[in-house]
């Protein structure tokens, strides 16, 4: 080999090798770009997200469950009160910091809007998560960080708005100037992503929201009823005829408040099972199939026992007794 050719292969894989670290972050930010995107329309997609305090699967009910369980639980006061205004706030927040960091427009505040999400959601949902690495929030808070430091150089508003920037400089156009039109187009830039998206995740709020979670189960509703008990607390009771075989009735625990499932899995065997998932505090869906899923990280529990079938969690879900008395079945105690 001439020492020109080998000069010349030398060249290209130099070449090769910048190209590679100068895009190495585009994977990441097309990957978090796509995700967050995706997350939005997902949850504004979903009709148990923006349901109400009755339904486990919405933005109230698993807030609520984690209230408990996380270190800044004490400030999730308002999102309670106000369920509907943070639901749509944190979806349409994801919207923005997925098209943001999509196309690269304030790549930076994109991606501090993202850790911040992520942080929130690694102190609240995935903050009992153990061990911390199968919680998928503070990988995500860590994926934030490179864009956070690099931001969105290339192939993206913000690159385009820099080269131009140094044409202006060139010119002789002075830095205010610059700095003027750069904000400005940026400006004009967001508004016009951002209305995009603002519509598209307004209609498919309006129009395409669709029950597409388990908790579509073969539950019934019924209004259980409270009376005194005979250790002088409230006693909980659901008519028995809603408690079909491979049914389910919810009720309220009277002592902690938590959503219950009355379960009846063979004919005649009644036993109830709390919602509060036992890995995080999520609330779990309905029983579907013999199954009880959790929404947060995918734990499935048997609707007959409350036994984990698949993880993350590792602890059943706690079981109630439960009691038929006539045509009514009574929620007893939670057992040890
Ligand atoms: Fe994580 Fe239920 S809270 S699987």
């Amino acid at each position: 080999m001439t020492a020109g050719l080998r000069d010349s292969q030398q060249g290209g894989v130099e070449v090769l090798r910048e190209t590679a670290t100068r895009y190495a972050l585009l994977p990441l930010r097309l990957f978090l770009g796509v995700t967050f995107v995706y997350a939005a329309f997902d949850k504004l997609s979903d009709a148990h997200y923006l349901a109400g305090a009755a339904d486990q699967a919405s933005f109230y009910a698993q807030t609520k469950a984690v209230k408990a369980h996380s270190p800044i639980g004490w400030g999730l006061g308002p999102a309670l009160d106000h369920p509907t205004f943070f639901a749509v706030l944190i979806a349409f927040g994801e919207l923005a910091v997925g098209l943001g960091t999509l196309f690269g427009l304030w790549g930076r505040i994109a991606a501090a809007g993202g850790a911040l999400l992520n942080l929130t959601l690694w102190l609240t949902v995935s903050w009992n998560i153990s061990p911390y690495y199968l919680g998928n929030d503070l990988p995500y808070l860590m994926a934030w960080t490179p864009l956070l430091l690099a931001g969105t150089p290339y192939f993206s508003v913000d690159g385009y708005l820099a080269r131009r920037a140094q044409r202006d400089r060139a010119r002789g156009v002075s830095e205010q100037g610059i700095r003027r039109r750069s904000v400005m187009d940026g400006g004009i830039a967001a508004v016009a992503l951002g209305g995009a998206g603002l519509l598209a995740g307004s209609l498919t709020a309006t129009f395409g929201r669709t029950r597409k979670t388990t908790a579509t189960a073969p539950s019934a509703a019924p209004q259980p009823t409270a009376a005194s008990g005979g250790s002088g607390g409230a006693k909980v009771s659901v008519a028995a005829a809603s408690v079909p075989v491979g049914g389910s009735a919810q009720v309220k625990d009277p002592a902690s408040g938590d959503v219950v499932y009355i379960v009846q899995p063979k004919a005649g065997q009644y036993c109830g099972l709390s919602s509060v998932c036992t890995h995080s505090g999520c609330a779990v869906d309905a029983p579907k199939d013999g199954k009880l899923y959790c929404p947060c990280h995918g734990s499935r529990f048997d609707a007959a026992t409350g036994a984990v079938i698949n993880g993350p969690a590792t602890k059943p879900l706690p079981k109630y007794t439960v009691t038929k008395n006539g045509d009514q079945l009574d929620l007893g105690a939670q057992q040890a």
